[in-house]
């Protein structure tokens, strides 16, 4: 679920997970230029924090303010993050505003520190936020249905992040969610390398494979309780693209195939990749490995509950 802090105060405060896609299968490619996709996603604790404030005039103001991070080049990326028009986050506003035919501004904050161009779907996230949010700032009485339909306008995941579900099943062009529960938490490590991969290139540039896998063996290695099966049915057809179009994916890999862990893989269209640990010191110790090769930033993630 989104969370939110402090209501009493005019600012709504908001905490936007990012995501892992544990499967990823193309299953063909659609008239719309989208690609039919199946895919199981969880979100993991790696969050952007959003603030909403209500602001008296009709402007849409979004401002990106620094998360303290450590590492140099994620923090210069997020100094590159459009904050007008371009930006998921104003263009969710502009949205919900016009589909509720209303003249509100909003002042928002966005404290970034999901990488962008990682697979993670930060900018997806913070969109979500902000649809959940302005609903409710704004005091629109939205169902949950209608924010997925918007969201649905605005990008392929943010659906998913709508509905607040820690793990889903998605079809369609990844906007169709059929959430599921996870019977155990689960300990990642998760590297992103020093550069990114743009979505739309990476799909463009993907070859099929002779034959597609179904996410149902991951759903029921989840069912049966196995941790260790789990690890071995991780897939992302999308991986082998991104690898040739980024050799740095290739080689954060095969530093986590080295790694005493359960599977590892790329998220979504990359370039983080992340690796399943058994539990969480095993997470702590492999990214304390990776950090000290200095091949990326890395975190020691859980899934959330
Ligand atoms: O939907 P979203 O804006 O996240 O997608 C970014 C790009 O990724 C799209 O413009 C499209 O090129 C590609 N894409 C795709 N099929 C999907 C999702 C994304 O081809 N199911």
């Amino acid at each position: 679920m989104l969370t939110f802090s402090r209501p009493e105060l005019p600012a709504l405060v908001v905490q936007a997970p990012a995501k892992l896609n544990l499967f990823l299968e193309i299953l063909g490619k659609r008239a719309d230029g989208y690609h039919e996709l199946e895919t199981l996603m969880i979100t993991v604790g790696i969050y952007d924090t959003l603030s909403f404030t209500e602001e008296d005039s009709e402007e849409i103001g979004l401002r990106v303010v620094d998360a303290g991070r450590r590492s140099a080049s994620l923090r210069a990326e997020s100094e590159l993050i459009p904050t007008g028009s371009e930006n998921l986050v104003v263009r969710a506003a502009l949205l919900l505003r016009q589909f509720a035919g209303l003249k509100r501004g909003v002042r928002i904050a966005l404290w970034k520190r999901i990488p962008a161009a990682a697979g993670l779907a930060g900018g997806s996230s913070d969109a979500a936020a902000t649809l959940v949010a302005l609903n409710r700032l704004w005091k629109l009485g939205l169902a949950t249905s209608e924010l997925c339909s918007l969201a649905g306008q605005l990008g392929s995941d943010v659906a998913f992040f709508v509905t607040g579900q820690s793990a889903a099943v998605c079809r369609g062009r990844g906007e169709i969610v059929e959430p599921m529960t996870l019977p155990f938490g689960m300990h990642f490590v998760v590297v992103r390398p020093h550069s990114g991969l743009s979505t739309a290139a990476v799909y463009r540039n993907f070859k099929p494979a002779a034959t597609t896998k179904q996410a149902e063996g991951l759903v029921e290695a989840f069912q049966s309780g196995r941790l260790d099966r789990a690890g071995e049915t991780l897939h992302n057809a999308l991986e082998p693209t991104a690898c040739e179009l980024n050799p740095d994916v290739k080689r954060v890999k095969s530093e986590l195939k080295k790694l005493p862990v359960l599977g590892e893989l790329m998220s979504g269209s990359g370039t983080a990749c992340f690796a399943l640990c058994a539990n969480q010191a095993a997470a702590r110790q492999a990214a304390a490995r990776l950090r000290a090769m200095g091949i990326g930033h890395a975190w020691e993630v859980t899934s959330r509950p």
